[in-house]
């Protein structure tokens, strides 16, 4: 079943602008939520203001719809107070609306800095384990552990997108790994409303040749991504990340912010 009424979450980003502009006029209603301001409401769009730490507000948002897409939170690094409102709270307040609201299913924006910490010569899929590079990658991995959670005990089917870089174009050499076109994550999307599953953990990446990801089961699921970071390699050259640790890990300049490693260890 294609969902008719869709929340978007985070609706005022840089993702939510793309999936606004880009779900314009498909649904019967798409329903716009952030804690800033996102203008006048379109054609068969909703605004609701809501900070997603208010679980009384977040029920009433989740009222009413079949699907959501869960792109709201901080998405940078920084203190615990913050992170622990928008992110985990938000979290949990979201997926309790959803249950509450019985909706069908929810599309979580987790990270590829879930996983941060694992080397760049490895290649990992949905199923690798988190190795968080911050304390903003181990709220998304707790929001992919919420996600089970909602979805084994409860029945609410869960797509987690650990998003690379999301950019318009590759702007480093570690882009052209991890870069998502912003074509490729509306596809991606598009997926996480339509197909069949229970709990999944994808990578939100575009079909790179440089990959560090085995995204097989996104292509199960029906992703055929469109793009390929490559066809900018020449214009990205030689501009790399400037550290060491920023260079190996996947994660990149999340790694060495903070970093007290033991060298030893460094795999
Ligand atoms: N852009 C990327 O490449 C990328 C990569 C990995 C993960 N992600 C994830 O995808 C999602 C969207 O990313 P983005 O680049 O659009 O980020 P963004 O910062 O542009 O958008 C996030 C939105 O969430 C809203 N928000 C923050 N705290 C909130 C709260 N307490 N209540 C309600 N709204 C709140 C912000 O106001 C903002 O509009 C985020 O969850 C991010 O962590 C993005």
């Amino acid at each position: 079943m294609t969902p008719k009424r869709i929340l978007l979450t985070g609706a005022a980003g840089h993702l939510g602008g793309v999936l606004r502009r880009s779900f314009a006029g498909q649904f019967q209603l798409l329903r716009l939520s952030d804690v800033v301001s996102l203008g006048t409401a379109g054609e068969s769009e909703e605004i609701l203001t809501c900070d997603l730490a208010d679980a009384a507000a977040v029920r009433a948002l989740c009222e009413g719809v079949d699907a959501i897409i869960h792109l709201g939170g901080i998405a940078y690094e920084t203190g615990w107070p913050a992170l622990l409102q928008s992110n985990i709270v938000g979290t949990i307040n979201l997926y309790e609306g959803a249950r509450h609201a019985g909706v069908d299913r929810v599309i979580f924006a987790s990270s590829n800095h879930a996983t941060g910490m694992h080397p760049n010569d490895r290649t990992l899929s949905g199923e690798s384990p988190p190795r968080p590079d911050s304390r903003y990658g181990l709220t998304k991995a707790f929001g992919e552990d919420v996600a089970a959670l909602y979805a084994y005990k409860h029945g609410i089917r869960s797509l987690c997108l650990r998003i690379g870089s999301c950019l318009p174009k590759p702007d480093n050499r570690r882009a052209l790994s991890t870069w998502l076109s912003h074509a490729d994550f509306v596809r991606l999307v598009q997926v996480g409303l339509t197909a069949d599953y229970i709990h999944e953990i994808v990578y939100g990446v575009s079909d790179n040749t440089r990959s560090w990801w085995d995204n097989s089961a996104a292509y199960r699921l029906g992703y055929e991504p469109q793009d390929n970071a490559e066809i900018y390699a020449a214009e990205v050259g030689n501009i790399e990340l400037d550290t060491e640790l920023a260079r190996h890990y996947q994660g990149g300049n999340f790694v060495p912010n903070e970093f007290s490693g033991r060298k030893e260890w460094l795999g």
